[in-house]
């Protein structure tokens, strides 16, 4: 069974807290976090503030999702609200380091690559992190159509990390919806990320329990 972890980027901040009460009566399994700094990303969302009063609210894990410019700047602040902490491959920060910083800190370390980033490229890394992400749109926005070229990125780093014997969890972040799920759990996904498909929804909880069943 997939694990789920809702994305809260295009929800009305303001109705936050009845929004973690829903996920939690749902049944989700973590709370996705994207933090865009202009930079990296050509959007700006939120930061440790918002994270923090998230936090306060539920016990659920959080998934913080750093798509920031050079994050190890960062890093001990999103620890301390952080269960899961991820940073980009592509963001200039020293990946081993940042992944290590990330563990002593007490959180799981998590290495994210954008869609041109071929899987290989993180493989001497995957004994550093607890979880691996692949974006299956390119990071910045929610509502994007989902990537199937991501998918052979998922099996191959499923693969190493097998071959390797790493106890690794593989996320997956862009375009999510019943189809797009499908075809990642399939392909070794065990976290995905849903933005849109759940909050277009009537009924959230429906459409966690359809995405968790797979
Ligand atoms: C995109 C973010 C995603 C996004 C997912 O940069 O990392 O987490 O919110 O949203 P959907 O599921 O709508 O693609
Ligand atoms: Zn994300």
């Amino acid at each position: 069974m997939a694990k789920i972890s809702p994305s809260v980027l295009t929800a009305d901040f303001l109705e936050l807290k009845s929004v973690l009460k829903e996920f939690e009566d749902a049944g989700v399994d973590m709370l996705h976090l994207d933090v865009m700094d202009g930079i990296f990303v050509p959007n700006i969302s939120f930061g440790v503030p918002l994270i923090k009063s998230v936090r306060e609210h539920t016990n659920l894990p959080i998934d913080t999702h750093l798509m920031i410019d050079r994050p190890h700047r960062y890093i001990e602040e999103f620890a301390k609200v952080s269960d899961y902490l991820g940073f980009h491959y592509e963001a200039g920060s020293p990946v081993k380091e940042t992944l290590l910083k990330i563990r002593e800190l007490g959180c799981k370390a998590c290495l994210t690559i954008k869609p041109a980033t071929p899987a290989e490229a993180i493989f001497e890394y995957l004994p550093y992190c607890d979880m691996v992400l692949v974006m299956s749109v390119e990071p910045g926005f929610g509502g994007q159509k989902f990537m199937p070229s991501s998918l052979e990125k998922v099996e191959k780093i499923k693969a190493e990390a097998e071959k390797r014997d790493l106890n690794l969890e593989i996320e997956i972040d862009g375009g999510i919806n019943e189809e797009t799920a499908r075809l990642a759990v399939k392909a070794g996904a065990t976290v995905l990320v849903a933005g849109n498909y759940v909050f277009s929804a009537q009924d959230k909880k429906e459409k966690v329990k359809e995405i968790k069943a797979l």
